[in-house]
């Protein structure tokens, strides 16, 4: 719309978007076909093409907070049967990177979630190879430049993490951060701690899921700044609960801890009334916040774009819009030529 071109302009930098969450249902379908698979959504019967496959992923109606869960993570992890080969995973990244370049982003931080892949019987290689293929591709054609975040899933088991951790650090040099997410029912970040201690040791930084919308969310988040890799984590992914208890935001300040919000991935479960002055107050109160797209091809394929042009609803004007994006650009780890190029 018109007004928007400064914000689209502004140079940004992504700091929570799962790779696997940018799957659209084309690119879905287009993998399925070439890898020669049916294509089935939830209990559905197969599909028979990417509309149908579209229709399916926006047109079921859950209700409650926990349907609402349930539902995205059935239709996020079903998605990932289509990826096969190198190639699958080399297009998946690059998808990602050609439609955030129109955006002006220059920098990103991309969770990806080996346990899901692995369990398939996919090889390290195999995604590794393909990631850092459509990195390099980015770099060089796109000025897109990127780095990793390595998720661990918090509802599979604490050794299926630390196996997975061992397993990646031949792959070292791609991941900037280890994260934790998948679903937070009864699944504290403490439960973690002896994976994130050692990450922490061997020079990793580290973030963790603390979603809106849990049980435990404030204790979750005091764990994340104030415990986890025994002093607290380098960021908070989401965390916005943290704006109910000014003990969590003095926390977060006094540490210096950047948050990532999704604001499109909250409107789920809450309201914009309930949203906004939350993220006003974190971000008035001088936490750096930062804007992301969480999911896009799953929440209503809302990008970082327009998750930076929702803030404008939350009564963030032009200005303090560039001042989130320049959060980015602080809290991200980026090496410091990296973040003077950007700003
Ligand atoms: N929440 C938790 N884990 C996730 C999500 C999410 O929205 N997306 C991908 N993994
Ligand atoms: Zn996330």
């Amino acid at each position: 719309a018109a007004g928007d071109e400064f914000v689209r302009d502004i140079p940004k930098v992504e700091l929570h978007v799962h790779i696997e969450g940018t799957l659209t249902p084309e690119l879905r379908w287009k993998l399925a076909q070439r890898n020669g698979l049916k294509v089935k959504f939830g209990k559905s019967p197969e599909l028979h093409s990417m509309e149908e496959l579209r229709y399916a992923m926006n047109s079921a109606e859950p209700k409650t907070e926990d349907e609402e869960r349930e539902f995205f993570f059935e239709s996020y992890y079903g998605a990932f049967d289509t990826l096969k080969t190198k190639q699958d995973y080399f297009d998946l990244a690059m998808n990602y990177f050609e439609h955030v370049a129109t955006m002006n982003v220059r920098y990103c931080e991309i969770f990806f979630d080996p346990q899901g892949h692995t369990s398939r019987g996919i090889a390290w290689d195999v995604m590794m190879g393909g990631f850092k293929e459509a990195q390099i591709k980015a770099q060089s054609e796109l000025n897109v430049c990127s780095s990793w975040i390595m998720c661990l899933l918090r509802d599979l088991s604490t050794e299926d993490a630390m196996d997975h951790y061992k397993a990646a650090l031949p792959y070292r040099d791609m991941i900037a951060g280890i994260g934790l997410d998948s679903n937070e029912y009864n699944r504290p970040p403490l439960l973690f701690q002896e994976v994130f201690t050692l990450a922490r040791r061997d020079g990793f930084r580290i973030t963790m899921h603390c979603d809106v919308g849990q049980d435990n969310t404030h204790e979750h988040i005091r764990q994340v700044a104030s415990d986890i890799g025994e002093y607290g984590a380098d960021r908070i992914d989401h965390g916005l609960n943290a704006a109910d208890k000014p003990e969590l935001m003095d926390l977060i300040l006094k540490r210096d801890i950047g948050m990532t919000i999704c604001p499109w991935a909250y409107m789920r479960y809450q309201t914009y009334a309930e949203l906004g002055p939350k993220m006003r107050l974190l971000f008035d109160a001088g936490i750096r916040i930062t804007i992301n797209s969480d999911d896009p091809a799953f929440m209503d394929d809302a990008w970082i774009l327009h998750n930076l042009l929702l803030t404008k609803h939350f009564g963030f004007t032009d200005k303090e819009i560039a001042m989130l994006a320049r959060n980015a650009v602080t809290v991200s780890w980026a090496a410091q030529s990296t973040k003077e190029n950007i700003l």
